[in-house]
C-alpha cells in the first residue's frame, strides 16, 4: 500500500496514538459479532467505495442479520 494512502488515523507528527489499540479492538469486536451472528448481504447493496473525511465505506450496504446456531457459535452459548 502506498505510504499515506490509509489516513484513518491521520499521519505525521500528530498521528493517532491509539491506532494499534483501535485496530486490535475492531478485530476483536468483528470476530465477536461474526461468531454469534450471520451477516447476509441482500439485493440493493452498492459496494463501490465512498469516502467521508478519513473514512471509506460501501455506498449502500444492506444486511440481513440473524443469530447463528448455538453449535456454530463455539463453546459459549447465547
Ligand atoms: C477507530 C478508532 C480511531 C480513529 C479512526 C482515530 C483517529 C484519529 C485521528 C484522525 C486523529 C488526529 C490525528 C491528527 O491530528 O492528524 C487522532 C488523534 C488521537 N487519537 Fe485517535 N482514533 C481512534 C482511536 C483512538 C483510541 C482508541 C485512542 C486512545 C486509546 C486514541 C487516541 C488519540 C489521541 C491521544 C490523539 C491525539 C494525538 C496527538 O495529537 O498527538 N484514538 N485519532
Amino acid at each position: 500500500m502506498p505510504r499515506g494512502s490509509f489516513a484513518s488515523f491521520g499521519g505525521g507528527a500528530r498521528k493517532c496514538v491509539g491506532d494499534n489499540f483501535a485496530m486490535a479492538e475492531m478485530v476483536i469486536a468483528l470476530a465477536t459479532m461474526v461468531r454469534r451472528w450471520r451477516f447476509d448481504r441482500v439485493p440493493g447493496s452498492d459496494l463501490r467505495a465512498a469516502s467521508l473525511a478519513t473514512i471509506y465505506y460501501p455506498r449502500r450496504l444492506l444486511l440481513k442479520i440473524g443469530r447463528r446456531a448455538p453449535k456454530a457459535a463455539g463453546r459459549q452459548s447465547g
